[in-house]
């Protein structure tokens, strides 16, 4: 299994203060930047865009970008957020009619590409796409918006993911995203996630390093 991976998800940052906020969360411990994009279409709200990736990359941003489109079609998002400096790019099965190409398209502009499946998503999905894929992410919420509740669901999900990953001996990271917290967050790395988004558990607080050493420390 990988090192656990803390990736902060800016939706919960102060947006007048991206780059700043972006930078103390990084110094603070986090691996990854979480960067949720929302479309008014797939999911109920409205985010941001390439523009704002590149921005942060243009402000001197080298962590990696964990890009978790929820948008669809997803097409030219993948190839703008690949050209706007996106790490890795995450994709829903439900967005997007051919999703192995998609995946394949992710890889071939140099990105390592990532599925996301909703709460309701069967885990059958992964079956024929495993070999191309670098990051599993379950959705512990339902995705559009942040500050909601961590649905239990997730837990045997997650442990049903570990063990076909770790049965096929994979390369893969799990993640979880939603409703995350210093309280849950043993429960959800002992079920067998490896990869930690957490929003307004994190940028809730005034001390951004104190709270992303406690999650690490419950990840052990
Ligand atoms: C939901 C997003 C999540 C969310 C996490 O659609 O994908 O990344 O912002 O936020 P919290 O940690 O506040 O649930
Ligand atoms: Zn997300």
């Amino acid at each position: 299994m990988h090192l656990p991976i803390i990736a902060p998800s800016i939706l919960a940052a102060n947006f007048a203060k991206l780059g700043e906020e972006t930078r103390t969360v990084l110094d603070a411990g986090a691996e990854w930047i979480h960067f949720d994009v929302m479309d008014n279409h797939y999911v109920p709200n409205l985010s941001f865009g390439p523009m704002i990736c590149e921005a942060l990359r243009k402000d001197g941003i080298t962590a990696p970008i964990d890009v978790h489109l929820m948008v669809s079609p997803v097409e030219n998002m993948i190839q703008d957020f690949a050209k706007a400096g996106a790490s890795l790019i995450t994709i829903h099965p439900e967005a997007t009619i051919h999703l192995d190409r998609n995946l394949q398209m992710i890889k071939d502009l140099g990105c390592q590409a990532g599925i996301a499946l909703n709460p309701a998503t069967s885990i059958d999905c992964l079956d024929y796409i495993m070999d191309k894929l670098d990051l599993i992410l379950v959705m512990s919420v339902n995705p559009g918006f942040g500050g909601q509740k961590f649905l239990p669901s997730a837990l045997k999900k997650i442990t049903d993911i570990r063990r076909k990953i770790n049965e096929n001996n994979l390369n893969i990271r799990l993640s979880v995203d939603g409703g995350v917290t210093e309280y849950n967050i043993q429960s959800i790395f002992k079920a067998g996630a490896d990869t930690f988004v957490a929003g307004s558990a994190i940028f809730g607080k005034p001390d951004y390093a104190t709270i992303i050493k406690t999650m690490k420390d419950a990840c052990r």
